[in-house]
């Protein structure tokens, strides 16, 4: 008899150095502190040794390292941390990447020891978006980089994708859909700009986006990825049948998941918790042989069950029909409907992934 499959279970992998901020990037990274890198991702394989020695890191059916800009760090050095986290066969390995950093030996490189999927930081392919976004990369490298993906011999990566960057017209997201198409991405997210307290881009208000347009850009997007052939599994998300990203629905499904490295968050059965947050602090704690936690909650059942509803309708999974009481009905009418060929489950319809903030709010005030 076979073995059953193995429940769910991700280690994310953070690694927080980038060669330059973008002006609206709010996530644990630094640019400068790449003296640090070999200490740290030395830090971060001790932390998988012990967490496999103490039970915490169990065989991963997906490990995904995001950053910060992961392939900017050495790669022996990373896949030295990658080798020591065990995993199941068949695991899904992503590994972020900004165009700008990619070159065929390394991507040969990663191919050659397991990582399966590659996650490409392309935002914009129109220079003058990609300039107000305060980021700099020449689209000409995306598609170098997504050639070196296919000469690796990858068969699956993401196109990340950012709109309502400031001056960015309908024609000019249509040109940036347009070209992340004609590169036949079997993944793409794309994701509306938002405003990060303490970014350059929160202290700059003409910069900011406008509902509207980002509304109407979400809507171009969906009917150019759908009418390609990938579905939208996931408000920002789209793939072909297949290739959905198996470690994002680890979030989306309240699964269970380790982070390792500075500022990395885990979940493990209504326990979340984040790991230090600057990589002086974590590689510290490691060497030290201390615990790397900086905070941690508790989620009582009542609010993971709120959290589920919350999450499954961010994708078309969707929510059982029953698990809504009349007042959450009520509360979300005209957002919800029947989810296609399965009765009996409720979807956003899509106004209702353009509303989808205020839907999880309005979930939260219903008394049901
Ligand atoms: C964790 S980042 C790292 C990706 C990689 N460092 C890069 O940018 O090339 C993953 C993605 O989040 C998205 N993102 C980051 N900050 C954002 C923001 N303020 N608004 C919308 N999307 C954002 C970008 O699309 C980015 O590629
Ligand atoms: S968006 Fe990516 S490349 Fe830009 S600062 Fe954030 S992590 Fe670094």
């Amino acid at each position: 008899m076979e073995d059953p499959p193995a429940a769910p279970f991700g280690a994310y992998l953070h690694i927080p150095f980038c060669a330059r901020r973008c002006d609206y990037c709010a996530f644990a990274t630094w640019t400068d502190r790449h003296h640090l890198t070999a200490d740290y991702l030395v830090a971060c394989r001790r932390h998988v040794e012990r967490a496999v020695a103490d039970g915490s890191l169990r065989p991963a059916t997906s490990v995904f390292v995001g950053g910060g800009t992961p392939s900017m760090v050495p790669a022996e050095g990373l896949l030295a941390v990658l080798r020591a986290i065990p995993t199941v066969p068949g695991v899904e390995v992503t590994v972020e990447c900004n165009p700008d950093t990619v070159t065929p030996a390394l991507l040969d490189a990663y191919r050659a020891s397991g990582v399966t999927r590659l996650s490409f930081g392309v935002q914009s392919m129109v220079p003058h978006v990609l300039a107000a976004l305060g980021r700099t990369h020449d689209p000409a490298n995306v598609v170098a980089a997504v050639e070196a993906a296919r000469g690796a011999g990858f068969e699956t990566w993401n196109l990340d994708l950012i709109y309502g960057g400031a001056g960015e017209t309908l024609d000019d997201w249509s040109r940036t859909l347009d070209e992340a198409l004609a590169l036949d991405p079997p993944h793409v997210s794309a994701y509306g700009l938002t405003v990060e307290a303490g970014t350059p881009l929160a202290d700059d208000p003409a910069r900011h986006p406008d509902d509207d347009t980002q509304a109407d850009a979400y809507l171009l997007a969906t009917e150019r990825l759908g009418a390609a052939g990938l579905a939208n599994y996931e408000i920002s998300n789209w793939a072909r049948p297949g290739r959905e990203c198996r470690h994002n629905f680890l979030y989306w499904r309240q699964g269970d998941y380790l982070g390792i490295g500075c500022a990395a968050h885990s979940h493990v059965a209504g326990r979340r918790w984040w790991n230090v947050r600057t990589p002086e602090r974590y590689i510290a704690a490691v060497l030290a042989g201390s615990s790397v936690v900086g905070g941690d909650e508790h989620l009582d059942l009542a609010t993971r069950a709120l959290e589920a509803r919350q999450l499954a309708l961010r994708t078309t999974d969707g929510v059982p029909a029953d698990a809504f009481t009349p007042d959450d009905l009520a509360a979300l009418d005209g957002l919800l409907a029947a989810a296609p060929g399965d009765v009996g489950r409720l979807v956003l319809t899509t106004q209702g992934r353009l509303l989808a903030n205020e839907v999880a709010v309005r979930l939260r005030a219903s008394p049901g």
